[in-house]
C-alpha cells in the first residue's frame, strides 16, 4: 500500500503549487481509504473501462471482503477480495461495494463504502467523510455509503434489465455469493431482469500479468530469494522449525516484502510429509530433510516458493536421488510451458515422470496454480494458458513412512515461446544447495 508518509510528502512537494488541494478538509493522509495500491487510481478506473466495454451494458455489483470475524481485542490483518483489490486498489476499507454499469449515460460506476462509526474509529482508525477528498483518492467521480446499495441497484436493474455475475462460482454447500443474493432479491421486485454469467471475464482478464504487476511480483520475489537463502544457509540440526521459520521470514522483510503471500510451511524430518503443515515446534534433526514453502509479498502481490534440503547440507543416496526425480517431473512440466499449452496436460508430464517410476501414488496432490494478487490467484484452468500468465510449477514426493517430504515449487512466466523461471535466485539443484550450504 502506498503509505500516508509517502502521501504526506507528495503533498509537501505539491502543496505550494497547488493551494487548492491544500485547503481540502481533512487533510491528505488523514483517514481511509488513504489512497489506492498498489497504483494510483487512473490504473483502476482504466482497468475497469476494459471489463466494462466487454460488459457493454447491464450492472454488475462486486463485493469488497467483510473485515475479520471472531472475538480478537484487536482486529485481524484485513485481505481484501483480489478481484475488488484489482478493480479498485482500495484496500483499507472493509465492506466496501463496487457497481459497475456500463451503458450509463455519466457515471457508470460507484463505490460504496459503509457508514461511519465515530466510536468504532476512536479504537481502530479513522475514516473519511463522504466528499471531493474521498473522491481524489479512489478515483471514483461517485462515492456513497453503502446503506444506499439496494436503491442504487434496484434503480439500475429497472433501467438496464441484466445483472452480470463475476463468481466465484461456489459448491452448493456454501454460502451464495453476496452479488447473487442481491441480484435474487431485487429479481423478487422487478420483472424480467437477467442475470448472465460474467465469471470468466474477471479472471482471463487477471490470468495475464501487466507489466506493473510482474514488476511487484519480481520485487517479491527477491525478497522471498533472500528468506530462502538466509534458511538455507544458516539452518543447523538443533534448531526448531520456528528458528527456521523467523530466519526466513526476517530475511524477506530485509528483502523489502510488507507481508507473508500465506503462512510459511517449514516442516522437518516427518513433518515435511504434511503438505500444508501447520506446526513449527518440531526439532530439525541432522538426517533430516527440510521442508521450506514460503512466500514474501509485496503491496498485495504474493510469491510462492517451495525448497527442500538436507538439515546437513549433504544429499544421502536415497535423499539426491529422490530429489532428482521431483525435479525431473518439474523439468518435464516446465519445458511444456507455452502460451496454448492446456494445464493438465503439464500435470500429465509430470505425473508420467513418477508413473515410470513406481512413484505415481507418492505424489497427491495438483502441478501447480496461477499467482498474483493471490497465491491461488483467479484462473481458469480449462483454457489454454495465455502468455503473461504467472504459475508454479510444484511436484512432491511424500514418504511419511520413511519420515520425509520433497517439494520443489517454482514460479514461472508464460511467454508466446516458452516459460521464463522467475525463481532462479534461489539455489535448486542439488549440487546448487550442496554449494549454498557448505560451511
Ligand atoms: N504454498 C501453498 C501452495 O503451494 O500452493
Ligand atoms: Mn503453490
Ligand atoms: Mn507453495
Amino acid at each position: 500500500m502506498i503509505g500516508r508518509r509517502s502521501l504526506l510528502a507528495g503533498m509537501a512537494a505539491t502543496g505550494a503549487a497547488l493551494p487548492l488541494q491544500a485547503q481540502v478538509f481533512p487533510p491528505s493522509g488523514y483517514g481511509t481509504p488513504i489512497a489506492t495500491s498498489p497504483f494510483p487510481p487512473e490504473v483502476f478506473a482504466e482497468r475497469r473501462r476494459k471489463v466494462m466495454a466487454k460488459l457493454g451494458g447491464g450492472i454488475a455489483v462486486v463485493f469488497g471482503a467483510k473485515r475479520g470475524g471472531g472475538d480478537s481485542p484487536v482486529e485481524a490483518p484485513f485481505f481484501q477480495d483480489p478481484d475488488f483489490a484489482w478493480l479498485t486498489g482500495i484496500t483499507d476499507e472493509p465492506g466496501a461495494v463496487l457497481v459497475l454499469a456500463p451503458a450509463e449515460r455519466r457515471f457508470r460506476e460507484y463505490l460504496l463504502l459503509p457508514s461511519r462509526n465515530p466510536e468504532a474509529e476512536r479504537w481502530e482508525r479513522e475514516r473519511l467523510p463522504l466528499g471531493a477528498e474521498i473522491e481524489r483518492r479512489s478515483g471514483f467521480a461517485r462515492v456513497m455509503r453503502t446503506s444506499n446499495l439496494g436503491a442504487l441497484v434496484t434503480g439500475l436493474a429497472e433501467r438496464f434489465k441484466e445483472f452480470h455475475f463475476f463468481g466465484p462460482v461456489v459448491g452448493p454447500d456454501s454460502p451464495v455469493p453476496a452479488s447473487l443474493e442481491l441480484y435474487g432479491k431485487v429479481q423478487q421486485r422487478i420483472p424480467g431482469v437477467k442475470t448472465t454469467d460474467s465469471s470468466k471475464l474477471l479472471t482471463s482478464i487477471r490470468m495475464v500479468k501487466e507489466a506493473r504487476e510482474l514488476d511487484l511480483i519480481t520485487k517479491a520475489l527477491a525478497a522471498t530469494a533472500r528468506g530462502h537463502l538466509a534458511g538455507m544457509t544458516q539452518v543447523q540440526p538443533g534448531w526448531t522449525e520456528g528458528r527456521l521459520k523467523d530466519v526466513i521470514e526476517a530475511g524477506f522483510k530485509a528483502g523489502g516484502a510488507d507481508g507473508l503471500a500465506y503462512s510459511s510451511i517449514v516442516g522437518s524430518g516427518r513433518n515435511a510429509a504434511s503438505l500444508h503443515y501447520v506446526g513449527n515446534g518440531g526439532a530439525v534433526r541432522a538426517g533430516d530433510m527440510i521442508l521450506v514453502d514460503a512466500g514474501a509479498s509485496l503491496t498485495g502481490y504474493a510469491t510462492d516458493i517451495t525448497r527442500t534440503y538436507p538439515a546437513s547440507g549433504r544429499f544421502t543416496p536415497k535423499q539426491r536421488s529422490d530429489y532428482e526425480l521431483v525435479l525431473q517431473a518439474q523439468e518435464a512440466a516446465a519445458s511444456r510451458l507455452r502460451a496454448g499449452v492446456y494445464y493438465e496436460d503439464l500435470q500429465e508430464a509430470a505425473r508420467d515422470v513418477f508413473r515410470r517410476d513406481g512413484r505415481i501414488d507418492q505424489f497427491t496432490h495438483g502441478l501447480g496454480h496461477h499467482v498474483g494478487l493471490h497465491v491461488h490467484d483467479a484462473a481458469d484452468y480449462s483454457q489454454p494458458i495465455p502468455a503473461g500468465a504467472v504459475m508454479t510449477i510444484e511436484p512432491g514426493l511424500y514418504l511419511q513412512d520413511e519420515n520425509y517430504g520433497i517439494r520443489i515449487e517454482d514460479m514461472y512466466l508464460v511467454t508466446a515461446t516458452g516459460a521464463q523461471r522467475m525463481s532462479t535466485a534461489i539455489p535448486r539443484t542439488v549440487a546448487e544447495i550442496e554449494r549454498a550450504m557448505a560451511r
